[in-house]
């Protein structure tokens, strides 16, 4: 590829133009930038005719099905349009094309299904939008996407208006094309990632969800009429990596910041976090999936972002990734009856890792049942603890072990019950039997689990730091919905405060544990994507109307 040497430099001139001479940038930039757009132009046509094309020909099948699907689709339609901020042009008849820049979205994780609850909820909206993404998955077409995305997340989008466009560049992404300055090659490798994209389509709203800031940033240069928005999962740079550096820090690099090399190394770690920081300052809307992270990107990119004035009161959001909330609601009942079926139990579902911590948890189990506790809703039981996890290979098994022989050692064998490799209706049983959720990591970024327990209607003691603290179990109306904890004497007062209520009480917070996990299901996720995304085709009529 002879453009690539030429595109090379351009780039190294953008980081530094970006950096020294911002003007110069801004009247560069957008040269390139509309000649991409015209020579993409005829593409784009051929794109929308093919989509009047499928829609005309979908119409056509299901005009005397109506079948249920649809229904569906219509009733959440109407229910969104309301949430939305309404009026203006930002309105259900806006048609341009949204461009998703996920390079790897058949790999099925938990970016895909944000990818797709994103695109799924944006067609609800906008009918007459279009929504593209740009893969580099060669090997799958767009009937096989669909399927594995209906088939793995029970997502089903609506045919005609998605479609995909294939990269041919994705291996400038990959780690393994930068053994060294990874940081900074992938970056480059995310700019040259997105002009193959823009030779293929110059969209009218541009959106990263995998963590490209530098596309985002690359597109704000080139089309400065096209809105971006970046949801991020995770900063590419964080300040605990740049603290790590230092003597005593944690992790893979902890004091590699000594010497030569490590001045070399900080050198270049700063360099990319001011790089990086001031990228986000041309990212028009920016959400995160989690506090942790948002406090992370604030930090990054708030100082340039207000200097650029893109701060509203909204900036920054936290859009929570939907998670399957809704199968714990109608599997496990909460209500007064179900209460007799719950016992005085304390449920701890996590694999068996050391940072899981279930040492803790026996340890602080044992003080809480040495302490004769007052259970006023279980009258005449005894307090029991089940761990539920994964046995994966022997050490977890020797771990397995190690805790039976600490269970016998506390004198609590006998009210201690391991479940190794359960099934998924073996958890649901003991969802609907138990009574607390308990999570001893320190630091966890999210916690899918907790938030499972909160669907099961399970009153919660967790780790006193991260998402179970910021995120998760927080007071809903007010109220509180679990407890924290840091210590195994604070454990053992949190299942204390936890079993004494009384069972209105009991009651009551598990009501309010359940209202809680609504915020994280498809629906909560799909309303705080839209407000975000409304403000998005707002900033593209805006811009276009001039
Ligand atoms: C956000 O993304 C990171 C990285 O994938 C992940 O570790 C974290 O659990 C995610 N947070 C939520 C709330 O899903
Ligand atoms: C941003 O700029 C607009 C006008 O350009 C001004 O009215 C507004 O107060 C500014 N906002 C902030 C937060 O500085
Ligand atoms: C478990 O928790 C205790 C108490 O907070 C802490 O001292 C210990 O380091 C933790 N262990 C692991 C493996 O995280
Ligand atoms: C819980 O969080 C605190 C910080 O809030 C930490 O010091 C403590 O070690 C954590 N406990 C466990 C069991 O990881």
């Amino acid at each position: 590829m002879a453009l690539l040497p030429s595109l090379l430099v351009f780039l190294l001139s953008l980081a530094v133009g970006l950096y020294f001479f911002p003007s110069v940038l801004r009247s560069v930039g957008p040269v390139l930038g509309s000649y991409l757009r015209r020579s993409s132009q005829t593409r784009r046509e051929l794109l929308l005719a093919r989509v009047a094309r499928e829609q005309q020909d979908h119409d056509t099948k299901h005009k005397n099905e109506k079948n249920r699907e649809d229904d569906e689709w219509e009733q959440v339609e109407t229910s969104m349009v309301g949430s939305a901020v309404n009026g203006g042009k930002a309105d259900k008849d806006w048609s341009g094309i949204v461009g998703f820049f996920h390079p790897f979205c058949n790999a099925g994780g938990g970016g895909e299904r944000v990818l797709w609850a994103a695109i799924r909820a944006t067609q609800k909206r906008w009918p007459e939008a279009v929504c593209v993404v740009y893969t580099g998955d060669h090997d799958v077409d767009k009937a096989a996407i669909l399927k594995r995305v209906k088939d793995r997340f029970n997502i089903h989008l609506h045919a005609p208006t998605v479609h995909f466009l294939y990269l041919t560049t994705r291996h400038y992404v990959l780690a393994s094309t930068w053994p060294r300055f990874t940081l900074l090659g992938q970056s480059i490798g995310s700019v040259i990632l997105a002009y193959d994209a823009f030779t293929l389509l110059v969209p009218d709203i541009f959106i990263d969800t995998m963590g490209y800031a530098f596309s985002l940033a690359f597109s704000s240069v080139l089309f400065p009429t096209v809105p971006t928005g970046a949801y991020v999962h995770y900063p590419t740079i964080s300040t605990d990596m740049l603290d790590s550096l230092n003597v005593g820090g944690k992790g893979v690099n902890a004091g590699a910041g000594q010497g030569y090399r490590g001045l070399v190394k900080r050198q270049y770690w700063n360099l990319f976090a001011a790089l990086y920081s001031k990228t986000g300052s041309l990212i028009s809307v920016v959400m995160t999936n989690s506090t942790w992270t948002q406090t992370h990107i604030k930090s990054l990119w708030g100082p340039f972002r207000n200097r650029r004035n893109k701060t509203t009161d909204h900036d920054i959001d936290v859009v929570f990734p939907p998670v399957a909330v809704e199968e714990l609601e109608t599997e496990v009942e909460v209500s007064d009856e179900s209460e007799n079926q719950r016992g005085p139990y304390l449920l701890y579902i996590a694999q068996f890792r050391p940072e899981k911590n279930h040492t803790l948890i026996l340890n602080a189990f044992a003080k809480f049942a040495s302490s004769n506790p007052d259970m006023p809703s279980y009258p005449g039981q005894r307090p029991k603890l089940v761990l539920i996890g994964s046995v994966r290979d022997s050490d977890d098994a020797t771990r397995v072990y190690k805790l039976r022989l600490l269970a016998h050692e506390l004198h609590v064998k006998d009210d201690v019950e391991f479940v190794c490799d359960a099934t998924w209706p073996q958890m649901l049983e003991w969802m609907r039997k138990a009574s607390v959720g308990v999570n001893s990591m320190w630091n966890e970024h999210f916690g899918i689990g907790v938030v499972e327990y909160q669907a099961a209607g399970l009153l919660s003691v967790v780790n006193d730091s991260g998402g179970p603290k910021l995120d998760i179990v927080v007071p809903i109306d007010g109220q509180p919905t679990g407890f924290h904890a840091s210590t195994a004497e604070e454990y053992a007062e949190g299942f204390r405060k936890a079993l004494s209520l009384s069972r209105g009480e009991t009651l009551a917070m598990r009501k309010r544990a359940r209202k809680s996990a609504e915020r994280f299901t498809d629906r909560g996720f799909a309303e705080k994507w839209l407000s975000n995304m409304d403000r998005l085709v707002r900033l593209q009529v805006a811009r276009n109307n001039k």
